[in-house]
């Protein structure tokens, strides 16, 4: 990030209140641990969008060590979140984060691929769901969101947070190695699907990594 580029994001962060002290040290803790957690601007973005929407059930796909889920949580009280991943550490250090945090009743951590979890959900008739976050490999978001879609309602919020992927996205493939250039291609099959499928209504920003907000109608013919 250029120098200025971040001085804008600290003056920015000191004007930010916490939506709580517990939540902020949770940040802190992901951020020194490295761990790739929701951006700072991405979540100030999603603090306005969320408290307009005010989703009731909330599916994420990559859970990381919860801290996401717990943002959800914390700033809408109301909510019921249910969340999907796959590395058995993460798993791990989810349910105790979740667990210190006191959200336990309010998120529902499941332990698995994304796709074969949303699968099985669909089975036990959970959902509905009014937004989806997706946050986990992105190579696989269109089918997250192809198999997640049948549980989400009409209105629904998507949202897919680093659609650019450190700016790879955007970039014409002289891309180091053939997993980079995968990823590329597929994320701009996704990016195509959600801007193009009259299903979706969806606005592209530059925001943090790159954050696709969608809404979903259901009934939108094919
Ligand atoms: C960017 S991190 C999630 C960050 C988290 N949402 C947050 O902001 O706090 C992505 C997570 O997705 C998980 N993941 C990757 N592929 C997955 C899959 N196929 N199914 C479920 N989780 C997956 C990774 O193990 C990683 O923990």
């Amino acid at each position: 990030m250029a120098e200025e580029e971040r001085s804008v994001q600290v003056y920015l962060d000191g004007l930010t209140p916490h939506l709580s002290e517990e939540l902020w040290l949770f940040r802190l803790t992901g951020e020194k641990g490295n761990v790739p957690i929701i951006k700072r601007e991405a979540e100030r973005l999603l603090t306005a969008v969320l408290r307009l929407k005010k989703p009731c059930r909330i599916l994420e796909i990559g859970t990381a060590i919860g801290y996401s889920a717990s943002f959800f949580a914390t700033l809408l009280p109301e909510a019921r979140v249910t969340t999907i991943e796959k590395d058995p550490d993460m798993y791990k250090a989810a349910v105790r984060n979740i667990e210190i945090m006191k959200l336990s009743d309010r998120i529902e951590i499941l332990f698995g691929d994304g796709r074969e979890q949303t699968e099985m959900m669909k089975e036990r008739c959970d959902g509905p769901f009014d937004m989806i976050f997706l946050d986990a490999a992105k190579s696989h978001y269109k089918r997250f969101l192809e198999s997640a879609l049948d549980m989400a309602e009409d209105g629904a919020l998507i949202i897919s947070d680093n659609i650019m992927q450190h700016g790879m996205t955007a970039n014409e493939p002289e891309l180091p190695s053939r997993k980079h250039r995968t990823n590329v291609l597929k994320m701009r099959e996704f990016l195509a699907f959600i801007t193009e499928d009259p299903r979706f209504s969806t606005s592209l920003l530059e925001c943090g990594d790159g954050l696709a907000i969608s809404i979903y109608k259901k009934h939108e013919q094919d």
